[in-house]
């Protein structure tokens, strides 16, 4: 079976800095894998090469078997890769149902004006935001910052959905529900790269996790193994639990 994103030894340069290193791995369609590791060991710069936002130095990207490694971000976005950001993303002087339609306008196959209407509501609701297209994105709380987030990267109908640590700081009940809407997508049969470092969240979202550091992939393998893996347990954890 053709693999729905294969990287093979991705490698970016930042001047003198090596910020992924020669990073392999694959994932198959409907997998949840949660990309991990400490600050800094190149998680998002990973995100931005296979999102397109970052050209690679060296290694190769495919998307269903065909190379997308050094396209543009908006060529790789029609080949059906979306994706959250770190720093949440919106255009605040828009209302919610706006920001959901400057997303439907620029997909591969756009939509807007009254035809858009269903669908931005269907994407809201698929959110947990039904009803709320004519309030001002401005005035929305930070979970629901990122519910409409959610929706404009749903609004491409992705193969492949990078969420960055689309959960971080959220408060306890708004993690719960933040990690239902992921699963909510899962049982739809969305694959997600999932970078995470809620690690409540990772268990409960992730078949399968990679772990980096300082560039390199140190693990990969099933959540439970890849969390006990002694080397992860240092990298990571235990700066965590220091
Ligand atoms: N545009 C850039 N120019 C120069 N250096 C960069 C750039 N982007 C990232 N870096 C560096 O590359 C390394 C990897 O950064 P990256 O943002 O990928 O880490 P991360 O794993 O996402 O970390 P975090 O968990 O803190 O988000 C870091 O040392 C960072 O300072
Ligand atoms: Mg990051």
């Amino acid at each position: 079976m053709t693999a729905l994103l294969e990287l093979r030894d991705v490698t970016k340069r930042f001047g003198g800095l090596v910020a992924v290193n020669g990073l392999s791995f694959t994932m198959t369609s409907g997998e949840i894998v949660g990309l991990l590791g400490p600050n800094g060991s190149g998680k998002t710069t990973a995100l931005n090469m296979i999102s397109g936002l970052l050209q690679p130095n060296g290694g190769a990207i495919d998307l269903l078997g065909e190379s997308v490694g050094g396209l543009p971000a908006n060529r790789i976005a029609h080949r059906g890769v979306a994706r959250t950001f770190q720093l949440v993303r919106a255009l605040p002087s828009l209302t919610v149902g706006e920001n959901v339609l400057a997303a439907l306008a620029f997909r591969r196959h756009p939509i807007w004006g009254e035809a858009a209407k269903p669908k931005i509501e269907e994407l809201l609701g698929s959110v947990g935001l039904a009803g709320r297209a004519d309030q001002p994105a401005a005035g929305l709380t930070y979970i629901d910052l990122k519910r409409m987030e959610l929706a404009r990267a749903l609004a491409a109908e992705p193969l492949l959905l990078l969420l960055d640590e689309w959960l971080a700081g959220l408060n306890p009940t708004e993690l719960r529900a933040g990690i239902d809407l992921i699963l909510s997508l899962r049982d739809r049969g969305m694959t997600i790269l999932l970078v995470e470092h809620v690690m409540d969240a990772v268990r409960a979202l992730c078949d399968r996790c990679i772990v980096m550091n300082t560039g390199s992939r140190i693990a990969e393998g099933p959540t439970d193994e890849v969390l006990r893996h002694p080397e992860v347990v240092r990298a990571y954890l235990g700066d965590l639990h220091a």
